[in-house]
């Protein structure tokens, strides 16, 4: 059987890893663009009904309102506020024999995403980084520096990131997943981080909170930031979330 680092999967990730060295000369290959809407010219139409009547009430605002929020209010979040968008990004949520299922689906129920985060703002919690116990809901402390500007030098220096009140970073232990599913492990991996960081996106929405996801990150700074060792786990995804301000629109940067 291979070993992980030799799997195409694993290559991948590696192959595309930014570094800060090497960012500014990387190749992308010329592949034309297209439209962001498929269209059926041809195809019958069927109209959807807009004004439903569901009791959906308390779902819509917050998937109306998500949008990228990168200017935050200088307000330091909550840990209660904290622990709410750490448990509605992977909280356990039922027990069937071995499997602790948990809010976000993961391909398998393998798991595979570990939670850290920079706590930069939050009441009642040193600055510095953390990671989340999933099965025991609390916070294991990994140092006692602020840590929230070396994590925005090591996202593409998106300073945002440092300036939130929390910034979410989610790596994946490979094994749990590859060892089932091979090289298509990877797809499980990276579609699980995306369900959670959605989860956390709309819980902040839902406590006057706002969020934005972010890829762009040098990967082998933010795992040493959190002292991974690439070969076993690697940073997959990043979001920072804090206060929302009343009328502010969404600051696009990339
Ligand atoms: C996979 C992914 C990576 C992203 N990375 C970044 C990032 O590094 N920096 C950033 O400012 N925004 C990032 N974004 C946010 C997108 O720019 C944003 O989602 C997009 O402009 C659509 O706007 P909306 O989220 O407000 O709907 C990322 C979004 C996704 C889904």
């Amino acid at each position: 059987m291979p070993e992980l680092e030799e799997c195409s999967g694993y290559h991948y990730l590696r192959e595309t890893a930014y570094e800060r060295a090497t960012i500014k000369t990387i190749q992308r290959p010329a592949i034309a663009q297209v439209s962001t809407f498929k269209k059926y010219p041809k195809a019958e139409k069927v109209e959807l009904p807009r004004n439903w009547q569901l009791n959906e009430a308390r779902i819509t605002p917050l998937l109306q309102n998500r949008r990228s929020l990168r200017r935050y209010l200088m307000e330091p979040m909550k840990l209660e506020e904290l622990a709410f968008t750490l448990w509605a990004s992977q909280g356990v949520t039922a027990q069937s024999g071995s499997y602790s299922f948990r809010t976000a689906p993961s391909g398998g129920a393998l798991y595979p995403v570990e939670t850290y985060l920079s706590a930069n703002f939050v009441q009642d919690l040193d600055p510095g980084l953390y990671h989340f116990d999933v099965e025991n809901f609390s916070l294991d402390r990994l140092n006692k520096e602020d840590s929230g500007e070396a994590v925005a030098a090591a996202c593409l220096n998106q300073k945002f990131m440092g300036q939130a009140a929390v910034s979410f970073l989610w790596s994946a232990v490979f094994r749990r997943c590859m060892t089932k599913y091979g090289n298509r492990g990877i797809r499980y991996v990276l579609l699980d981080a995306g369900h959670i960081c959605q989860n956390i996106l709309l819980a902040a929405e839902a406590i006057g909170c706002g969020g934005c996801p972010v890829a762009a990150f040098y990967d082998d700074e933010v795992n040493d930031l959190l002292q991974l060792d690439p070969a076993e786990e690697s940073i997959l995804y990043a979001a920072a979330v804090g206060k929302k301000p009343g009328s502010l629109a969404a600051q696009c940067s990339l």
